[in-house]
């Protein structure tokens, strides 16, 4: 066990802001911005982990809890808890071979992830690393023709559940990414990375870890025909033209012979319209922050969604959630599980593998210690009556338009 492993290990490191902490240590500015950043002026960002402070328990007491059943199915996958690691892209730059180091922590947990688009590993050997289910995220990055080539690799390769991901109509505008000169550091040129050498410099384990995994140059599941893997130079500018219309989500539904989720969904209409349009399940999620500041936390539009949403198709959320305690308020509002980005996202950065998997544990123990004090003994058991929202949450629906 290494250094990095041993820290995140000990009894010092006992939730997810330890492990934020000793990501923003190990990793040099622009890689930990680039990971906990959001868009604008995150006002997003911080509502989401606001509005879990605001949700408060009623528990049953003098109960005796006898065991702690976490156990979740959803879309046909089983999990160990109501956990899956959500897709970040680039993770190849906060730890070598990122996306295989998650997965592989991930079925060890016997939780699920889900792969993004924007892999530096190819999807096959993310497979190969971990017996998790695996759900596979798409953008349309590269084109249709790229996307179909991904999504027949991505059958045969066992991925069982395609996300679509719908909020990046553009790319969201990420204040801390640009005024660190993130986009640099993907790019080809060496001389536009010379601003940054001195913050790589005094970050020599990330450095050394970055240049033995090869640097990240390639997009290995964006198979550009007659060209190869699109180069990460040119993601950014391709990214950007590549939003999901509803019209590509039928044709998607045609081509996918899985079930479909649909990720990025915030109110009833978009939740109701990804139904019609044959997905199985949608994420509440506002892309944790990174995508339009300004929308509501994903806690909050939860259970507008769940209405909507009325038992038809699985309801999942993402955004603000560090503690074990959050994946409880969000099952009692009516999630089906959730999906965490930067809580695991720091124990990569902190610690490789090791970081991951104690970011899973804390997430477990917490849940568990969480369902002994409100007296229930299944996750299944947690709903609304075990929570209180805020007078000012509006949950009535607002009449379509
Ligand atoms: C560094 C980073 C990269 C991300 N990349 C992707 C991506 O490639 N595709 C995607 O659908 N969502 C992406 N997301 C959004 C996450 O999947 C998820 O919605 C979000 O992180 C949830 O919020 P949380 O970080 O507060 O848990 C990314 C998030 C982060 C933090």
């Amino acid at each position: 066990m290494n250094w990095h492993a041993r820290r995140v290990a000990s009894p010092s490191v006992v939730n997810i802001a330890d492990l934020r902490r000793a990501a923003a240590r190990r990793l040099p500015r622009v890689v930990f911005d680039y990971v906990d950043g959001g868009a604008e002026g995150e006002v997003t960002l911080r509502e989401n982990t606001r509005a879990f402070e605001e949700v408060v328990f009623r528990p049953r007491n003098a109960v005796f809890v006898s065991r702690c059943d976490m156990r979740t199915k959803t879309l046909g996958c089983e999990f160990s808890m109501p956990l899956l690691l959500a897709p970040v892209g680039f993770s190849r730059l906060i730890h070598p071979q990122g996306e295989i180091t998650a997965a592989r922590a991930a079925g060890k947990a016997g939780v699920g992830f889900c792969l993004t688009t924007i892999s530096g590993c190819p999807l096959e050997k993310v497979s190969a690393a971990t017996a998790c289910p695996r759900w596979y995220q798409l953008y349309l990055v590269g084109g249709r023709e790229a996307a179909e080539a991904a999504l027949e690799r991505a059958w045969r390769a066992g991925f069982a559940v395609l996300a679509i991901t719908i909020d990046t109509g553009t790319f969201g505008f990420r204040e801390r990414d640009v005024r660190n000169g993130a986009g640099v550091l993907v790019g080809k040129s060496s001389l536009a990375k010379i601003p940054l050498l001195p913050n790589l410099l005094t970050h020599p384990g990330w450095l050394s870890g970055f240049l033995r995994d090869g640097g990240m140059l390639e997009l290995p599941n964006v198979m550009v025909a007659g060209r190869g893997p699109l180069p990460l130079s040119e993601t950014q500018a391709s990214l950007a033209k590549s939003v999901v219309t509803w019209a590509d989500l039928r044709w998607i539904r045609k081509i996918w012979k899985g079930a479909l989720v649909v990720k990025g969904v915030l109110t009833a209409e978009d939740a109701v319209r990804s139904l019609d349009e044959g997905a199985a399940g949608v994420v509440v999620s506002n892309h944790g922050g990174r995508q339009l500041d300004g929308v509501a936390a994903t806690l909050r539009a939860l259970p507008e969604v769940v209405k909507a949403v009325g038992g038809r198709a699985e309801v999942l959320v993402d955004g603000g959630v560090r503690r074990g305690s959050d994946i409880a308020k969000a099952l009692c509002l009516g999630a089906r599980a959730v999906l965490v980005g930067r809580a695991y996202a720091y124990g990569l950065g902190a610690a490789g593998e090791a970081g991951v998997t104690r970011a899973i544990e804390i997430l477990r123990t917490d849940l568990q210690r969480t369902m002994a004090l409100l007296g229930v003994e299944s996750t299944t058991e947690l709903n609304r009556s075990y929570v209180d929202v805020p007078a000012s949450w509006d949950l009535q629906p607002h009449p379509p338009r």
